[in-house]
C-alpha cells in the first residue's frame, strides 16, 4: 500500500476581498481519520474547496503539498490526480450531464492507462450503487437534477468510492442522510480506511464519529485552528459547545 501525505503549511485564503483561512497548519496522512469541528462560517468549507482547487477562492499565502509536490496553485485536475477528493457540503445540480457519462469520464481522466471495458466500468458502478442504496436508475439522470438531500450526499459517496482517492475531504456527509444511510456511509469509508485512505471527516455531530472514531480532532474558529486534540474535544463540544475553547 503506498502512503499518501497532505501537508498544509500556514495556509491563508480570501474569497471576495476578504480573509477567510488566516493561516492554517494541518498535515493528514493515509490511514488517517482527522475530524474538523467548528461554529458556523468559521472556513470549515472554505479550506475544503481551496483543497480541491476551487476558482473562487484565492491563496494569499501558506502552501499544500502532496507528497512533498506543491500544489498550491495546480489545477483541480491535478489534485485529483494527486489523491485528493471532496464530497461537497451541498453538491451542485448539472443538468444536462448524466452520472454515466460523468463518472466514466472522471474515472478516465484520472486512470487513462486502465482502459476497463465499459462493461466493466458500469459493473462497478453498479455494484457501488448497490453498496450505498442509490437506485441503478439514477445513472442515467443528470447530476444531482431533483435529487433530495439524502441523495445528492449518496452520490458524493458513489463518486468518492469509484474515483479510488488517497486523501478524502468529506464535508458534512452526514447531514441529511438518514440513519440507515449514515450507517452505509459509515462502512464505506470504513473501507476505504482499511485499504489506507486517509480523512478529513468535517462534522457539527458526534453520530458519525462515534461510529468512524477519528484519531485528531481540530477545531477551526474564524479561519485559525484553535485545538488540536483527540476525541474527547468532540464529546465536550457536544455538550459545552465552543465557547470554552479560546483562541
Ligand atoms: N463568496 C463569498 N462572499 C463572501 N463571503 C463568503 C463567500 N463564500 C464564503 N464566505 C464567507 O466565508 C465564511 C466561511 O464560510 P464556510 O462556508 O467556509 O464556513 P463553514 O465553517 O463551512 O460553516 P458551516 O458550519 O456553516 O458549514 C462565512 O462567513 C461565509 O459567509
Ligand atoms: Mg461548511
Amino acid at each position: 500500500m503506498t502512503n499518501t501525505v497532505l501537508e498544509i503549511k500556514n495556509l491563508k485564503a480570501e474569497v471576495e476581498g476578504k480573509e477567510i483561512l488566516k493561516g492554517i497548519d494541518l498535515i493528514i496522512n493515509s490511514g488517517e481519520i482527522h475530524a474538523l469541528m467548528g461554529p458556523n462560517g468559521a472556513g470549515k468549507s472554505t479550506l475544503g474547496e481551496v483543497l480541491i482547487g476551487h476558482p473562487n477562492y484565492k491563496v494569499t499565502g501558506g502552501k499544500i503539498m502532496v507528497n512533498g509536490k506543491d500544489i498550491t496553485n495546480a489545477p483541480p485536475e491535478d489534485r485529483a490526480k494527486a489523491g485528493l477528493f471532496l464530497a461537497f457540503q451541498n453538491p451542485i445540480t448539472v443538468s444536462g450531464v448524466k452520472i454515466s457519462s460523468f463518472l466514466r469520464m472522471a474515472y478516465k481522466n484520472l486512470y487513462p492507462e486502465e482502459n476497463m471495458s465499459l462493461k466493466d466500468f458500469f459493473n462497478m458502478v453498479k455494484a457501488v450503487m448497490k453498496d450505498v442504496d442509490i437506485d441503478e436508475s439514477f445513472i442515467s439522470r443528470s447530476i444531482n437534477d431533483g435529487f433530495s438531500g439524502g441523495e445528492r450526499k449518496r452520490f458524493e459517496v458513489l463518486q468518492m468510492v469509484i474515483l479510488k482517492p488517497k486523501i478524502v475531504i468529506l464535508d458534512e456527509i452526514d447531514s441529511g442522510l438518514d440513519v440507515d444511510a449514515l450507517k452505509l456511509v459509515s462502512a464505506e469509508i470504513k473501507k476505504m480506511y482499511n485499504q489506507n485512505v486517509g480523512f478529513l471527516i468535517i462534522t457539527h455531530y458526534q453520530r458519525i464519529l462515534k461510529d468512524i472514531i477519528p484519531e485528531f480532532v481540530h477545531v477551526l474558529k474564524d479561519g485559525k485552528i484553535v485545538m488540536n486534540g483527540d476525541r474527547t474535544v468532540s464529546d465536550r463540544i457536544e455538550n459545552e459547545g465552543y465557547d470554552w475553547i479560546k483562541e
